[in-house]
């Protein structure tokens, strides 16, 4: 049997541990969109394109290849060939992905590659439009957020152990203004699925949350094969 966890909701909510310590325990792949969208606006920064244009975005990503390899589980985006993982977690990479996300053709080329992978191995998958558009059918989907200030202070504690300088504020006021562009964009925006169960992670430890979604998995999955039975 193949069975999909979707995990959406906003920057910094802890998506990305969650979803791949929820895939470790149920020895499923964890799937990571954001990088793929990341890597798209690597390329984009690369090509110099003009931000605040979305007809040169079009044109420019469709010399993009992005694909996907695992290596002791571990999820490498190939750019054109390149294994980009190095490069994808700044943040003028994070805030370019933000615009070009939004782009309806950047998202097209990511689409196809999404539900393949979901269609040929039991995966968790992390990001905004998982319940939603990319596998409606997800046996389960988990909307996980946190506030902008808890998200900020975890923001922070990630780059000052990577020995980066953090300005807290405005590291809050990039949060606000990137929930503000992906939840307000036309095409797939973030919001939580009719079916999804929300989980604030705001007082919880990761373990804690972790322990929640498998929790929400088994019962969903013990019921379906009752039913099936
Ligand atoms: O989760 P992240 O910070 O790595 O995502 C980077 C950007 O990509 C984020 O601003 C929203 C966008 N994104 C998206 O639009 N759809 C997804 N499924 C995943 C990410």
């Amino acid at each position: 049997m193949i069975y999909n966890i979707a995990i959406d909701g906003p920057a910094g909510a802890g998506k990305s541990t969650i979803a791949r310590r929820v895939a470790r325990e149920l020895s499923f792949v964890y799937v990571d969109t954001g990088a793929m969208y990341r890597a798209m606006a690597l390329y984009l920064l690369r090509q110099k394109v003009n931000r605040e244009d979305p007809a040169e975005i079009e044109r420019v990503c469709q010399g993009a290849e992005i694909s996907i390899e695992y290596k002791d589980g571990e999820q490498i985006v190939l750019l054109n060939g390149e294994n980009v993982n190095a490069f994808l977690r700044t943040e003028e990479v994070g805030n370019m992905a933000s615009v070009s996300s939004a782009n309806p053709e950047v998202r097209k080329r990511l689409l196809d590659l999404q539900r393949k992978l979901a269609k040929s191995m039991s995966v968790v998958m992390d990001g905004r439009d998982i319940g939603t558009t990319i596998l409606p059918e997800a046996d389960v989907k988990i909307f996980l957020t946190a506030s902008p200030l808890t998200r900020a202070r975890r923001r922070c504690l990630e780059l000052e152990e990577k020995g980066v300088f953090c300005d807290l504020a405005q590291i809050q006021k990039d949060i606000e203004e990137r929930d503000r562009r992906d939840m307000n964009r036309e095409i797939s925006p973030l919001k939580k699925a009719e079916d999804a169960v929300l989980v604030d992670s705001s007082d919880m430890t990761i373990d804690e949350v972790v322990k929640n979604i498998l929790q929400i998995y088994r019962e969903k999955v013990i019921n379906s094969k009752k039913r099936a039975e």
